[in-house]
């Protein structure tokens, strides 16, 4: 029940690149915007320290993975100096008095302490910059996991380019808020390197399966194997299969549309970035759901859980009008409003 799409022309794939690079020039932070947010960080640390000597802060997130917008929230990480985790009383213990702490500093607002989520956190919005940001702890797998994507996205420029132009999609159909029962950005941002992995030839290499002799290493973090391949400079002589995808970002951003219109099937199969091989909903018991996404090291974790049938239909229908909008040639450049500038 799909459009056929036309073949398209030279011209117009260039015009798509040319969306797709512009949406990163006008989003991606600058060097002075990423000196703020540690800025930030090294003064909540500082005044942290007042009540919690030993604490240490840790940006996480789109402040560290690549794929941060100008307004996208901090993400901050607590840990206790000596203290290797944290069991769950003594986190909501910490949250509440760290939420009592934050409220005695002159530059924060509207500190609100949220206990009951999985990950417990406390809120807060940075006056001067109109951040927004959030700070829980011994949120180690995160830690683990920004790093992870951090390495795909120094891979290639492609891959941060697509990453970016997936969020502002994702915000633009209003299909990226997990709060509103939506996915996460980290949901789009993993659904994404799945379709690099699985391109013909691949984009990016999978980081979890290279390594030396025939064991994968083990580096376990509350339970999980956190190991990935980092060494990204020895990364062409580990992965032969290196440089040899010559697309465009235009080209990869209708493929991806595609991939998940045409080619993906949601019912059988799992987005999965840390094997090759394909992985199937019946291996992971995870057949209730349409949406299947597998955090690469909490393999428990699956990131579409909270959606619902009908927001798993708007999903679908956005990726398909997406193909339509954006495999259909137009003459030139769609023009952006002040106001969906805003949004971000
Ligand atoms: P933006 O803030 O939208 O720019 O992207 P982000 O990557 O920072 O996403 P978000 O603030 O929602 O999440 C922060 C980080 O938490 C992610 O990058 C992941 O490292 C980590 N994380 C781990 N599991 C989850 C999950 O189930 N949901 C979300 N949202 N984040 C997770
Ligand atoms: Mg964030």
């Amino acid at each position: 029940q799909l459009d056929p799409l036309p073949t398209l022309t030279p011209e117009f794939l260039n015009v798509l690149n040319k969306v797709c690079e512009q949406c990163y020039t006008d989003f991606a932070p600058d060097e002075l915007e990423v000196g703020v947010r540690e800025h930030i960080l090294q003064d909540l640390e500082t005044f942290v320290k007042r009540q919690f000597a030993g604490a240490r802060l840790q940006l996480f997130g789109s402040s560290k993975n690549g794929f941060g917008f100008r307004q996208s929230d901090l993400d901050i990480c607590m840990v206790l100096d000596g203290q290797d985790t944290i069991d769950d009383v003594d986190c909501i213990t910490i949250i509440e008095s760290l939420a009592r702490l934050l409220k005695k500093h002159p530059g924060l607002k509207n500190i609100l302490p949220i206990t009951t989520a999985k990950v417990p956190i406390v809120k807060f919005y940075h006056v001067r910059t109109g951040l927004e940001g959030d700070i829980s702890l011994y949120n180690t797998l995160a830690l683990h996991n920004t790093h992870l994507l951090a390495s795909y996205a120094a891979i290639d420029r492609r891959v941060k380019i697509l990453c970016y132009v997936m969020k502002v999609f994702a915000k633009m159909c209003d299909i990226g808020d997990a709060s509103r029962g939506s996915l996460s950005s980290y949901a789009y941002t993993l659904m994404v390197l799945f379709f690099l992995q699985q391109r013909n030839p691949p984009v990016i290499p999978v980081l979890q399966e290279i390594y030396d002799g025939t064991k994968k290493p083990e580096v376990l973090v509350d339970g999980w194997n956190v190991y990935f391949f980092h060494d990204l400079k020895t990364l062409p002589s580990r992965w032969p299969q290196y440089g040899k995808n010559t697309e465009t970002v235009g080209e990869l951003w209708l493929g991806l549309l595609r991939f998940y219109t045409e080619d993906f099937d949601f019912r059988e199969h799992v987005v999965c970035i840390r094997q090759h091989g394909r992985l199937t909903t019946f291996n992971k018991q995870w057949t209730s759901k349409y949406i299947v996404i597998e955090d690469p090291f909490d393999l428990n974790h699956n990131l579409g859980a909270g959606l619902s049938r009908k927001m798993t239909n708007f999903i679908m229908k956005a990726f398909i009008n997406g193909r339509t909008v954006f495999g259909t040639p137009v003459k030139a450049f769609p023009p952006v409003y002040p106001s969906q500038m805003e949004y971000f």
